[in-house]
């Protein structure tokens, strides 16, 4: 049996996790800056990557139909979507959904996964689509989002640099997945399909906001995993900002709890801001507070926590019967309501700063730009984090006033559903227009 000892309520957790004193906002809007230039002329020091993509800004779209993969996190989504000659879409997207099994991302623990078994199913995956859709291989054009550090050297072509969001399949680090799933895709069956570009969900989103807005300066993913990519000149960066590490700032800003779920990631020392920003951490980070909560250190022996949960948690009212379920289930047999409060504002607390943090990176971005944000941004963001977590536009939105201002209302955050796939088959339809002159 465990119990949570009655919180010491002095303030102090909560004061270590809270980023709205101003001070501590702006040095790590300016960090961000600083490491976005690193990035932006190689300099290896930096944390943010910056990748250059090949996508242009345009607006201007092939007619037909195109078919956008989305392979970011926990599902892959198979996107059909038709262009207009008017430059419309036809209709609705038409969108499929497949859960990846994990031992696909990770394999199992005697055993390596091998890629050849992920793109085997995403073929299946596509075949399925297309079948039910009635829509021939021969001649598809397909913009393929891979949302992993991918070093672009065409539209349609790129090499996986590291894997992330505890995803784990050595053999195609170093590699292009293109020809990996056009091979998978002919055995299945499908002939002619071709992936004429690849692309980060991040510059998927980007794609779809500037379609429907062209104040659209960024697109951002706050779900499995954390990104941000922006038009900066002509054409798309992914800033692969998962990765910021905060530079000197890093001894302020983590606290041990961070540092904890850090070392005992896939990939210590990396991706510092995602593991305090995105869904595929947040529950790892509920956690071990509440493993710090009781005197053995070890809170529940049963079951995992995933950010579902803390959304849960957070939304909880009365007497939090959704918070009393989430403790049996993790095996606390006591039932206090104080356990109860306790659990309910550590996931407040914890998706604070995890939309605190995204609202500093997009303030980053906007004021790269427009110093002086004298025009309106608009940021169009995917992610079920956005989507779902109760108050997180709204943390968001607090924390942009606190560093703005009154220019806050020149940052503008914007959800699209399905955009990283919706955009991927905007931008094969791009790519094409190119193509084709
Ligand atoms: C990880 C990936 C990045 C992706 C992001 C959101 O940070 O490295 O490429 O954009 O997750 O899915």
């Amino acid at each position: 049996m465990s119990s949570i000892p009655y919180p010491a309520g002095d303030g102090s957790l909560s004061r270590n996790w809270d980023l709205s004193p101003s001070a501590t906002a702006r040095s790590i809007i300016d960090e961000f800056k600083h490491q976005m230039e690193l990035g932006l002329a190689a300099d290896r020091s930096g944390s943010l990557a910056m990748i250059r993509t090949f996508i242009p800004k345009t607006a201007r779209f092939h007619p037909g139909t195109f078919v956008g993969l989305d392979l970011s996190g926990t599902n892959f989504r198979v996107v059909v979507l038709s262009v207009n000659p008017d430059q419309t879409l036809a209709g609705n997207p038409r969108i499929r959904i497949f859960p990846i099994p994990s031992r696909l991302k990770r394999g199992k623990a005697d055993r390596e996964a091998h890629s050849r078994d992920l793109f085997r199913f995403l073929a299946a995956g596509i075949a399925q689509t297309l079948e039910r859709e009635g829509i021939a291989a021969s001649g598809l054009r397909v913009g393929f989002t891979f949302a992993f550090p991918t070093r672009m050297e065409s539209a349609d072509r790129g090499v996986l640099l590291k894997w992330t969001k505890e995803w784990d399949l050595p053999d195609l680090v170093g590699r292009d997945p293109v020809p990996e799933l056009a091979r998978a895709c002919r055995q299945a069956g499908l002939q002619g399909v071709k992936v004429n570009v690849l692309l980060n969900d991040t510059v998927g989103t980007l794609i779809l906001g500037y379609f429907s807005d062209r104040r659209t300066l960024a697109g951002g993913i706050l779900g499995t995993g954390t990104n941000l990519a922006a038009w900066l000149g002509s054409t798309a960066i992914n800033f692969e900002c998962g990765n910021f590490n905060f530079g000197p700032l890093r001894d302020r800003i983590l606290t041990p709890v961070d540092r904890d779920l850090d070392s005992r990631s896939r990939n210590p020392g990396q991706q510092r801001f995602e593991k305090m920003v995105a869904g595929r951490y947040l529950g790892g980070l509920l956690r071990r507070l509440l493993d710090g909560t009781h005197p053995s250190g070890r809170f529940g022996e049963r079951g995992t926590v995933d950010a579902e949960d803390l959304s849960s948690l957070a939304a909880d009212s009365g007497d939090l019967p959704e918070t009393r379920r989430f403790l049996e289930r993790l095996g606390v047999e006591e039932d206090l309501l104080e356990q109860r409060q306790q659990a309910v504002s550590l996931a407040r607390m914890i998706l604070k700063r995890s939309a605190q943090l995204s609202a500093l990176a997009m303030t980053a971005t906007a004021e790269w730009v427009d110093p002086g944000l004298e025009d309106l941004h608009v940021m169009t963001v995917d992610g079920s984090l956005f989507e779902h977590a109760p108050g997180y536009p709204e943390a968001m939105r607090r924390m942009l006033r606190s560093v703005l201002g009154s220019r806050a209302d020149r940052i503008e955050c914007r959800l699209v559903k399905d955009g990283s796939g919706i955009g991927a088959a905007l931008a094969s339809s791009a790519v094409e227009a190119r193509a084709t002159g």
